[in-house]
């Protein structure tokens, strides 16, 4: 299992993630605008050459990055993808000067609040009608030790 930078041959298989764990789906430019934006917060998981878990994330003001995707196989679930994920992801914001992460989740989304708690992202705010089926989210904040 190892964790690298996404490249643009990935694509096809982080939209079938997003398309089976994610609610809304995207263009395939996005994805490639996001690599090419900011290289480093687009990452994947990769076990025996399949793609099984990816994170992109923006530096979306100065200093603060903001998680725009996390998801991971179904199948591979429970077995700290997310958490390395993450984990990586910290590092990386570290060492371009980022120090707060944030993110929207869906308020239904009891598994991912749990899963954010954990990593320790506390709810610093709400958005009413976020996502486009009328759902609200709660914001999410981390701040991260350099
Ligand atoms: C949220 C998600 C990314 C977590 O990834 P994961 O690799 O399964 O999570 P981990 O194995 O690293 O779990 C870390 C902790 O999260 C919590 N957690 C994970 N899955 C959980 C579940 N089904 N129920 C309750 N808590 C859970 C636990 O506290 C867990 O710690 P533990 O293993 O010590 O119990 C994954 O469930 C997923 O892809 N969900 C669908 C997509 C999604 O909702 N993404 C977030 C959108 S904002």
């Amino acid at each position: 299992m190892i964790i690298r930078q996404f490249s643009p041959p990935d694509l096809r298989s982080v939209m079938e993630i997003v398309k089976t764990s994610l609610s809304e789906t995207y263009p395939p430019s996005l994805y490639l605008t996001l690599h090419n934006i900011w290289g480093d917060g687009f990452m994947v998981v990769e076990d025996g050459g399949r793609i099984v878990a990816f994170v992109a994330a923006v530096e979306s003001e100065r200093h603060i990055a903001r998680v725009l995707m996390l998801a991971v196989l179904r199948e591979y679930r429970g077995r700290s993808l997310g958490s390395m994920l993450m984990k990586e992801l910290y590092t990386r914001c570290v060492s371009n000067g980022i120090h707060t992460v944030k993110l929207e989740v869906r308020k239904s989304n009891k598994v991912a609040m749990t899963f954010y708690e954990g990593q320790g992202f506390s709810v610093t705010g709400e958005l009413k009608n976020f996502y486009i089926d009328g759902e609200g989210a709660f914001v999410m904040t981390k701040i991260l030790e350099s």
